[in-house]
């Protein structure tokens, strides 16, 4: 007998007898026949128990497994055409590891609410379970689309002292006799990286205490954030094109299975090609009033302004050339029109709104004290920042993708909480 198998793997073992390890899923029986349906996290699969004799102990412990009870099961695989997942397995021995107690959650719908509150088993369904598991290749794919271009990956700390996008969204922490904050974006080390080893990526938890209530934002999620020296708003936008390209088409290739379990339409994904549409923010503007929407050049791009410009193109479209004054205060502006910043933001399409956030950076530094100091923000917290600008200072440019909304997009999920094991939401931090 083949110990120790998975359900992905139990096509290899047609005509064999294997010991799954798992979890019941759900059971019902039809005549002398019962059916268990099986879980073990790497797939389900149907077990069947059939035997001539009614008092057969296997009926017995059939009868006494609950929803979830954890178990050994030894028995013969069977293809079968008509099973989901096209194989069964002839059960010939139940070992029960655990009787489940009444699980919460049963075969049928329940609230939102009450399945965040049980996020901890929820994650055990099988479209939670596939959302995970395409959040898990994603990582692999970007991963392994920097490392293979020769980016250094670059861990930033988490405790700061200072903000990076604005001190409104900080979550402030005791560090000893001082104050710190959460990082809300680990560029501003990556800056400092890039110098140091010429192109790195920062992969991490990052944190906003941002008020909003909306499908698109959590207090952690996870950022991707390369930076490299030397390069200009036109590199990042073209290594963003790329990014987003590779990672699409390995979802497609590698999670084909998960996709149909999800039921997302692949079709919108197979057109995730290079280029993409770019347009100037001045553009974005002149499109939302030609659509009827009451904005003015200099007003922010919302989430329902983003999600109106997506409609218009059939793939990721790039805003560059945001006024600076609404954007951060280390972006380099235009020289052509100092009003503008050298800045792109890509925006997911199906109205999945920014996914990405980048630009030139200010390597001038007498310009960057003066923008320092224009946004109020103290200048000793971000002297080793500033030093930067004083040996041997380039320009460099850099972006952060959101691995939860690009998730949340791929997938076609209805909002960004089951994008990661454990949202962090707007006053709620349980589980
Ligand atoms: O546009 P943002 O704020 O850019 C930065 O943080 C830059 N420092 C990045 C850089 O240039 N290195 O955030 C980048 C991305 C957004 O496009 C969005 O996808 C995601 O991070 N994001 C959030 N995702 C979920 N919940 C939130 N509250 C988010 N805030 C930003
Ligand atoms: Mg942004």
């Amino acid at each position: 007998m083949k110990d120790w198998v998975y359900i992905e793997n139990i096509s290899q073992y047609v005509g064999e007898k294997v010991r799954l390890r798992g979890w019941v899923y759900n059971k019902r029986s039809s005549g002398k026949v019962r059916f268990l349906l099986i879980r073990d996290g790497t797939g389900l699969i149907q077990g069947v128990i059939s035997s001539p004799d009614k008092n057969d102990p296997l009926f017995e412990k059939f009868d006494s497994l609950t929803q979830e009870s954890s178990l050994i099961v030894d028995g013969r695989v069977r293809e079968d055409k008509r099973a989901p997942g096209g194989f069964e397995i002839d059960i010939e021995n139940i070992e029960i590891v655990s009787i489940s107690e009444e699980y919460p959650i049963a075969p049928k719908e329940h609230g939102i609410a009450f399945l965040m509150e049980n996020r901890h088993l929820w994650i055990r369904s099988l479209k939670q379970n596939a959302i995970l598991r395409i959040r898990a290749n994603i990582i692999r794919s970007i991963r392994e689309f920097f490392d293979s271009r020769g980016f250094v990956l670059f861990d930033t700390p988490i405790l700061t002292p200072s903000a990076c996008e604005g001190t409104t969204t900080l979550f402030e922490t005791q560090y000893f006799d001082a104050k710190a904050y959460l990082t809300q974006s680990g560029q501003l080390y990556a800056e400092a990286g890039a110098m140091a080893l010429g192109k790195v990526y920062t992969f991490g938890p990052t944190f906003r205490a941002e008020k909003s209530k909306t499908r698109r934002h959590l207090m952690e999620f996870w950022m991707i954030e390369p930076e490299i020296a030397f390069a200009e708003l036109k590199d990042v936008i073209e290594l963003a094109e790329d990014l987003i390209e590779f990672i699409v088409q390995s979802v497609l290739e590698k999670n084909r299975k998960e996709l149909e379990v999800l039921e997302r339409d692949t079709k919108p994904l197979e057109n995730i090609k290079k280029p993409f549409p770019k347009i100037t923010y001045t553009k974005a503007i002149e499109m939302l009033k030609e659509k009827g929407i009451k904005i003015e050049w200099g007003d922010e791009l919302g989430g329902d302004e983003e999600t109106v410009i997506s409609e218009s193109f059939d793939r990721p479209v790039i805003i560059t050339h945001y006024p600076a004054k609404i954007k951060a205060f280390y972006m380099q502006p235009d020289p052509e029109n100092p009003e503008l910043a050298l800045c792109m933001d890509m925006i997911a399409p199906e109205g999945y709104g920014e996914i990405i956030g980048g630009s030139q950076r200010i390597h001038d530094l007498n310009l960057l004290l003066k923008r320092i100091e224009e946004a109020g923000l103290p200048r000793e917290p971000y002297e080793w920042y500033i030093d930067l600008r004083r040996y041997g200072t380039v320009p460099h440019s850099g972006f952060g993708l959101g691995l939860e909304r690009t998730i949340a997009w791929i997938c076609k999920l209805s909002h960004v909480r089951e994008a990661i094991p454990f949202p962090r939401m707007l006053y709620k931090i349980y589980p």
